[in-house]
């Protein structure tokens, strides 16, 4: 009876393996209970210890999610780097998935993480990163694509939590070296704000930040809200902050400003918000109706951030993109087909009206230093600047270290300062064709000269602002393009970007 018990205990003990939060690190060892991996199946199929021991097999599978996996405590905006041998004996080749289930007050649902193909064989590594979610229950898999059937087994499944790499090395600050500029800073989402070993890691090199995603309008424009609104009055409009919270009052309390992205924008907007009734099924608006919902938006836009985070937010993107690539003209979008192509103004129009004192409006856009685009903006600009309703231009600075060449960067620059705006640059990344140290070698050289040109500019200059911190978390991350590896480790870029103002 007594042994029974224990091994009760034990059974659930592993029923739900754990890390705790000091051992942010699991490797697998399979070598006790299966060390917590079980079969996931609707029944049939079953996990066996294999390779004498080192490695955890599965059989008797007859769909592509039936799979080993294991339950791991993750810590919410903690990005983990997942690494795991795979083998199979049975097929010439197979595609393997490593993914996660997780659950959200019981609700589960799946991510996949990396992918690999497995010839007959062969030990094959599957690796990827996870940024964890906000869920309670996390079950780490490794499943099938297309082989239902087919029996596999893992091994050295690597798990290690990469935050723990913050505030390891003791830095030199890229926000303190610039002070005597201009605010050196960075986009930050939801995820890493959530997180905050990491937002203290951010806050010692940047003092400006941007939500990368959370002000944009499909963050922002309450839909539901809005629908029930419009019954009324078609004009109505309603906002919400909820996504950029944990960003904002991050900052609020550490007192960073914050450099607002984006109010009007032909990407990342609800359909929703151009037809009648906020519903996609039924007709656009007319052009009065859309101007009053423009109009509408940015000043409840302006409220909400004014009063629940007053003085927070120093400078808006009031428009963002709106030149075609390749033209002088403005490109197509919702806004343009239904106000017209006065659209761009009316914004600006509308933000000078509301926007509290003091807070700057910029026109933000990329692709600068490309020509005719680049007559397409100034032209733009010159407009805006004749009705007094913007303060600067942002150049976003996507860049690659093939293209555009720092000297049409440098020339673009030129031309648009002449305009007597105030400029930033709001997005720096620099993508390199592969990790090689050459690569990130030029890649340096160009942050660094990108730093000196806007020191020379630094009158003007109302700040930098790289696109995301760590490589792994970038929007381009297969490119490399930031200061940090996914370590938290400065690359030679960051030095680059510190050397520049330190000459
Ligand atoms: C990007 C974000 O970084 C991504 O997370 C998102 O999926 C797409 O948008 N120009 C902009 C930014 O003005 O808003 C874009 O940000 C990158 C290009």
């Amino acid at each position: 009876m007594r042994i029974l018990g224990i091994v009760l205990a034990c059974l659930l003990l592993l029923a739900a393996p754990a890390l705790s939060e000091e051992e942010a690190d699991y490797v697998s060892d399979f070598s006790y209970w299966a060390d917590g991996w079980y079969a996931r199946s609707n029944g049939g199929a079953s996990v066996f210890l294999t390779d004498h021991g080192a490695a955890l097999g599965i059989e008797g599978r007859t769909a592509d999610w039936h799979s080993m996996g294991r339950d791991f405590t993750l810590a919410e905006g903690e990005s983990y780097q997942l690494s795991v041998l795979v083998r199979q004996d049975e097929a010439d080749e197979a595609r393997f998935v490593l993914s996660v289930a997780h659950s959200h007050q019981g609700q589960e649902s799946y991510e996949n993480i990396a992918v690999a193909t497995a010839k007959r064989g062969e030990w094959t590594e599957i690796s990827g990163t996870y940024l964890a979610g906000q869920y309670e229950r996390f079950v780490l898999y490794v499943e099938t694509q297309g082989a239902a059937t087919l029996s596999y087994a893992i091994k050295d499944f690597v798990l290690r939590g990469k935050t723990q790499a913050f505030g390891a090395e003791d830095l030199p600050s890229l926000a303190e070296a610039y002070k005597a500029y201009f605010p050196f800073g960075t986009a930050v989402t939801y995820m890493e704000a959530v997180n905050r070993p990491r937002m203290d890691f951010y806050a010692s090199q940047f003092n400006i930040l941007t939500p990368g995603n959370e002000l944009k309008p499909d963050s922002v424009l309450n839909v539901a809200v809005s629908r029930m609104l419009a019954a009324e009055d078609e004009t109505a409009v309603a906002v919400h902050l909820t996504a950029a919270k944990p960003i904002l009052d991050y900052a609020q309390e550490k007192g960073i400003p914050v450099h607002g992205h984006v109010l009007v924008w032909h990407s990342q907007t609800p359909k929703a918000f151009f037809h009648e009734g906020y519903d996609p099924r039924r007709p656009m608006v007319g052009r009065e109706v859309m101007l009053g919902r423009l109009e509408h938006y940015i000043e409840a836009v302006f409220k909400a951030t004014g009063e629940q985070y007053p003085g927070l937010i120093v400078s808006w993107d009031v428009v963002n993109e709106a030149v075609e690539d390749g033209k002088t003209s403005l490109r197509d979008s919702l806004w343009k087909t239904v106000i017209g192509d006065d659209y761009v103004e009316r914004a600006f129009e509308f933000a000078r009206k509301h926007a509290p004192k003091g807070v700057k409006l910029y026109y933000n856009d990329y692709n600068t230093a490309y020509e005719p685009k680049q007559t397409g903006i100034a032209n733009l600009l010159k407009k805006l600047q004749e009705a007094g309703t913007v303060d600067g231009y942002g150049f976003q600075m996507h860049h690659d270290i093939r293209q555009p060449g720092y000297r049409a960067i440098e020339k673009a620059f030129k031309r648009i300062a002449a305009l007597g705006l105030c400029l930033r640059i709001s997005e720096l990344d620099v993508t390199v064709p592969d990790p090689s140290e050459a690569s990130f070698a030029a890649q340096a050289k160009l942050y660094g000269q990108v730093m000196k040109l806007a020191l020379s500019y630094a009158d003007q200059v109302d700040a930098v602002q790289v696109w995301g911190v760590m490589d792994d978390l970038s929007w381009r991350a297969k490119s490399f393009p930031l200061l940090f590896d996914a370590w938290a480790k400065p690359k030679p870029a960051f030095y680059a970007v510190l050397e520049a103002v330190q000459d």
